[in-house]
């Protein structure tokens, strides 16, 4: 570990603070020097959020699985870098060392070097939380092919828009998953993916459940027959700290979701720092994320941040209530976790089961919890400190994004102060603001605006995949000058942030984001919608869940047989974690005259709260608000 990065006190925080926003250059450089680079940067930093252009440690070559890998081998060599906890808790675990998983992460290497793959290559991964989820992300790195994981949830049209929005030339998957009592066919998914594709060229598949699996010729390869002859060394390719790391796709307010763009340096550089600090690792600690890698928390806070950090990192197969509730705990208690991450919807979910599923667990071992995702509410926070913690354990709510690549606003482990629901102050480095409509800074405190950074920070987004224009409108264009999160926050008096939802039509279900727009675009595609709208509305364990407000085309048809259609639609298009929790067929939907539908109305009406809908009376047809609100579910 690198103790040279860690801030110990709330004092030490401040200083570091200060500094960094009036000296960045000076701050990362520091910071940076402390990494193995091939070649040290010429410059730190050069930027402009108005075309955008964001460069970090220009002119730096470097390899980020030296740095979370091959540097630690003299010294912790054998410490256990990875934990996997399978889905089955009678199975057995799995632990790697640092030098066993660079072996593996280089023999994986060269088996897909032997495939053709090429630094610049991107290559899909659709697989299960299982070891070589982590194995095949790191290969990639080393040998500069750019990664584009996509969460095994996802469906064969999902999956085919990613392949094909990057051109991949090879996905990874394996023939099946396990998640709790179901199983997944994730090989047939690919399959029925590929039909739509034309980029792939190997579909390497790795077998965890020894199921009967097709293969097909030529373009099917077994993960373990690839790697039988290859060594495992594999010299690490030279990337530039400016080239592409990986492709992440996620959500936006309109359209299909967008390849977000990460790059080796700064994102080697800030996951690293900011994983040490918000959780105060320290060498023996034994720190365990429950997200998936799937989504941009496993890869900053499961794989890069720990690894480079030279942490012992746990990787579970499974969920939090299986074989039940008391799961979560006792993974804590048998490998005696110290830092713990998760999301508030399962603080929820395990809430509502009771606390005599924590209280059979030794939870001593605990230091730091954490909580990302979305908003943790009030009650959730209070059982998280009291039931898990112990009133012992600090709590650090850590607010960032897919697009910022790591942590932005947070509590340091038990340094800073903390104020439920809040996420507190803004890590070194990090320039937040709150604007009001105009665009104008909000000055003063107590008051609420939308949570804009004035800054760029290592690990900020960089473009997204093949449509930068697109990265500009949906971040930078907004608020000149000001990268715009989407969300709302409120300051209070001492400075602290706390986050209050999305501004934009993006819906957190879970902590998963989806657009309205790519909601409804998936429930359009079934023939006999007319039209639909979308709204989130809140929902007690899942943060927020999904109302769909549908015109059919024949409003006399059944609408059970209809509902189970436009179900099986979102599955297919999206994935079954997209699917509307409620479904109400209307007649038409509140438009304005200019053919604008009025969400805001339909928000309302979602919420159950339909005192005070507005003035309806511009509306286009008046009568339509009356039916919806009539028949609301
Ligand atoms: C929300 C997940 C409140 C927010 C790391 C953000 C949060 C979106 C928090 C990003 C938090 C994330 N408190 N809201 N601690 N963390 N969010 O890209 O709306 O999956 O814009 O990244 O989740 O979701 P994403």
């Amino acid at each position: 570990m690198n103790n040279s990065l860690q801030i110990r006190t709330f004092e030490e925080y401040q200083e570091k603070y200060k500094r960094s926003i009036e000296h960045p250059e000076l701050f990362w450089g520091e910071i940076a020097e402390t990494f193995k680079w091939q070649r040290k940067w010429d410059k730190v930093l050069e930027w402009n959020f108005s075309e955008p252009k964001v460069e970090w440690f220009i002119g730096g070559k470097l390899n980020i699985t030296e740095n979370a890998l091959d540097r630690h081998l003299a010294t912790r060599g054998n410490k256990t870098a990875l934990i996997w906890e399978p889905n089955d808790p009678k199975d057995d675990t799995v632990r790697l060392t640092y030098r066993e998983l660079y072996e593996k992460v280089c023999q994986f290497s060269n088996a897909l070097k032997k495939q053709g793959v090429v630094k610049g290559d991107r290559v899909c991964i659709y697989l299960p939380m299982v070891p070589e989820l982590m194995i095949a992300v790191l290969a990639c790195a080393r040998i500069g092919a750019v990664h584009s994981v996509i969460f095994a949830g996802f469906s064969a049209v999902s999956i085919a828009d990613r392949v094909n929005d990057a051109e991949a030339k090879v996905i990874i998957t394996s023939d099946g998953l396990n998640r709790g009592a179901k199983q997944v066919p994730l090989k047939r998914i690919v399959d029925e993916a590929l039909e739509l594709c034309t980029s792939i060229e190997h579909v390497i598949v790795y077998n965890c459940l020894n199921w009967p699996t097709e293969m097909k010729e030529g373009r099917d390869l077994w993960w373990n027959d690839i790697i039988a002859d290859e060594s495992t060394e594999c010299q690490a390719e030279m990337m530039d700290a400016e080239d592409m790391l990986f492709i992440l796709y996620t959500s936006g307010s309109t359209g299909k979701p967008k390849g977000v763009v990460h790059t080796c340096g700064g994102y080697m550089v800030y996951t690293a720092y900011s994983f040490q600090n918000v959780f105060q690792y320290e060498e023996n600690d034994i720190y365990w994320c429950t997200a998936d890698i799937g989504w941009v928390t496993g890869h900053s806070y499961i794989v890069y941040g720990p690894l480079i950090t030279g942490a012992t990192t746990v990787m579970f197969e499974g969920i939090p209530t299986y074989p039940d509730a008391g799961r979560f705990w006792q993974i804590i208690d048998k490998y005696g976790v110290n830092q713990f991450l998760t999301a508030p919807t399962a603080i929820r979910s395990l809430m509502a089961f009771g606390e005599e599923h924590v209280m059979s667990y030794d939870l001593h071992s605990l230091k730091v919890l954490g909580s990302v995702g979305e908003p943790i509410n009030e009650e959730a926070w209070n059982w998280y400190y009291v039931h898990v913690g112990k009133e012992r354990c600090a709590i650090v709510d850590t607010f960032w994004q897919t697009e910022t690549g790591g942590v932005m606003l947070s509590g340091l482990g038990n340094l800073s102060p903390m104020k439920p629901t809040f996420a507190g102050y803004p890590l070194p480095g990090i320039h937040p603001c709150l604007l009001d409509q105009e665009g104008k800074e909000i000055e003063e405190s107590d008051t609420e605006g939308y949570l804009c950074f004035k800054a760029p920070w290592p690990s900020i987004l960089r473009t997204t995949y093949g449509d930068h224009e697109r990265c500009r409108l949906t971040y930078f264009a907004y608020y000149d000058g000001y990268y715009f999160t989407g969300d709302g926050a409120r300051r209070d008096a001492d400075g602290m942030y706390r986050l209050i939802g999305r501004v934009d039509d993006v819906i957190n279900v879970s902590g998963h984001r989806f657009g309205t727009a790519e909601i409804e675009n998936a429930i359009n595609t079934n023939s006999k919608v007319i039209e639909s709208a979308v709204v989130g509305y809140p929902h007690p364990i899942k943060g927020q869940s999904i109302y769909a407000y549908i015109i059919l085309d024949d409003a006399t048809s059944d609408s059970q047989l209809a509902r189970a259609e436009i179900i099986e639609t979102v599955a297919s298009e999206i994935g079954k974690i997209a699917i509307p929790e409620k479904i109400q067929f209307v007649s038409g939907l509140p438009k304005t005259r200019s053919g604008k539908i009025m969400r805001r109305i339909l928000r309302k009406i979602a919420e159950g709260d339909v005192s005070n809908l507005g003035d309806t009376s511009t509306l286009l047809d008046p009568l339509v608000v009356e039916e919806i609100v009539k028949n609301a579910l």
